[in-house]
């Protein structure tokens, strides 16, 4: 299967306008957050037009209709991410949400003074501080998986890291600054060798390649919705139902419990334990929808596609006078990180707006990254499957320009 690529581009107007007095809006920030197809947008528009009820609580037209939405994305997500059971997949606020119940909530379970837990130094800050902050309560060690100059970690050096301390370990399938695609099967391999678990960051996976967390055989998995083309503020954890059941609660709430008296309360079942209070319903149905439309496509067609994509973006981008790529692994995809020998990602950034041409520049949320590489911040572009390869030729295009008047 291969890419419609002009049927893509009408399912999303946003990318044909021009900005600026008629410079073609040319999008490449999709590992910030994506844009959402027609398809998204109609049916949430759909949802506020026509009314909304609360979800599970109440038995009228719209109560239940907007429970069967929200639902059914729940089994979609089951389906796409390939888990055994609905019950395993918790509707949260996104990866930051997601990460943060595991942490607390895994930490309150398993975690006691003296264990530790493992994350790479290639993570985004919501993969580091909840574990921080998990572990100065728990007093528990937070240790570090290094990786190389080239942005590929050191997985090898998990058979030192892991004690019989380790509890878990949380590390991201897809690196949002190097654009790495991590060896997860193999890390997670390593891991249960030793009874440990693992968490996959998957924020920046599974809008680009194929997750099936049964294959994978990870403990948790967590994604955002408005990085796959649906809205903000949702998202899904995937866990093992081994794990979920034997962990408290994360927030308190409605919905949550079973019953509630003041000499202690009694929770609800999976998946509901982990959803208290009034979600978002619209957002959540908005992601079903994203998923579908993804799915639609097909994960290998999307991949292929953005592969080429970033290959070319890549050699082109080489061809710039006084550019350095960061993040030089074997496996990547999407993210291209980059600085110009004269000029300040910031100033590229900024010339490059006015171009039309959107990037991002910055840590991007993960300090030990830029640490690793003595610098400041990058300059990045991320590509998704409605990008074009004239699109890459405006940002080059742009590039030279930019880069020229250094
Ligand atoms: N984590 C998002 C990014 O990398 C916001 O841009």
């Amino acid at each position: 299967m291969s890419i419609d690529i002009q049927k893509i581009r009408n399912d999303f107007p946003v990318l044909s306008q021009e900005i600026y007095n008629g410079k073609p809006l040319v999008y490449l920030d999709n590992a910030a957050t994506t844009q959402r197809p027609v398809q998204v947008e109609d049916l949430v528009a759909s949802y506020y037009n026509q009314g909304t009820g609360n979800i599970h609580r109440a038995s009228h037209y719209l109560a239940d209709k907007c429970t069967a939405a929200y639902e059914a994305t729940r089994d979609r997500i089951c389906e796409f991410l390939n888990a055994q059971k609905r019950e395993e997949i918790i509707l949260t606020k996104g990866t930051t949400d997601s990460v943060n119940l595991v942490a607390y909530s895994f930490g309150e379970r398993f975690v006691e003074a003296g264990d530790e837990v493992i994350v790479s130094e290639m993570e985004h800050h919501s993969n580091i501080v909840p574990w921080q902050l998990m572990c100065q309560r728990r007093g528990a060690t937070l240790k570090m998986l290094p990786m190389n100059d080239a942005g590929e970690l050191l997985v090898d050096q998990l058979d030192e890291l892991i004690t019989d301390k380790t509890k878990i370990i949380s590390v991201t399938y897809i690196s949002n600054v190097l654009g790495t695609v991590n060896p997860v099967k193999e890390i997670i391999a390593k891991a249960h060798a030793k009874n440990v678990a693992v968490m996959i960051d998957a924020a920046q996976a599974v809008q680009h390649l194929e997750v099936d967390v049964q294959d994978l055989d990870c403990d948790f998995l967590a994604f955002s919705g408005h990085k796959i083309y649906g809205p903000t503020g949702v998202g899904a954890l995937y866990g093992k139902e081994k794990w979920l059941n034997e962990m408290p609660p994360y927030q308190g709430g409605g919905e949550m419990i079973d019953y509630v008296k003041f000499d202690g309360s009694t929770f609800n079942v999976l998946p509901y334990k982990f959803e208290a209070g009034t979600p978002n319903i619209i957002g959540v149905i908005g992601l079903g929808e994203a998923i579908k439309y993804v799915q639609e496509i097909g994960l290998q067609a999307i991949y292929d596609y953005e592969l080429e994509l970033l290959k070319y973006t890549e050699e082109q981008l080489r061809k710039v006078e006084g550019i350095r790529i960061i993040g030089e692994a074997q496996n990547k995809a999407s993210v291209i990180s980059f600085l110009h020998d004269k000029a300040h990602p910031y100033d590229l950034g900024m010339l490059l707006d006015k171009l039309g041409i959107a990037i991002r520049t910055g840590r991007h949320c993960a300090d030990p990254i830029a640490d690793h590489y003595g610098i400041t911040g990058t300059a990045r572009a991320s590509v998704a499957f409605y990008n074009t390869f004239e699109e890459i030729d405006l940002f080059i295009k742009a590039m030279n320009r930019v880069v020229g008047m250094f």
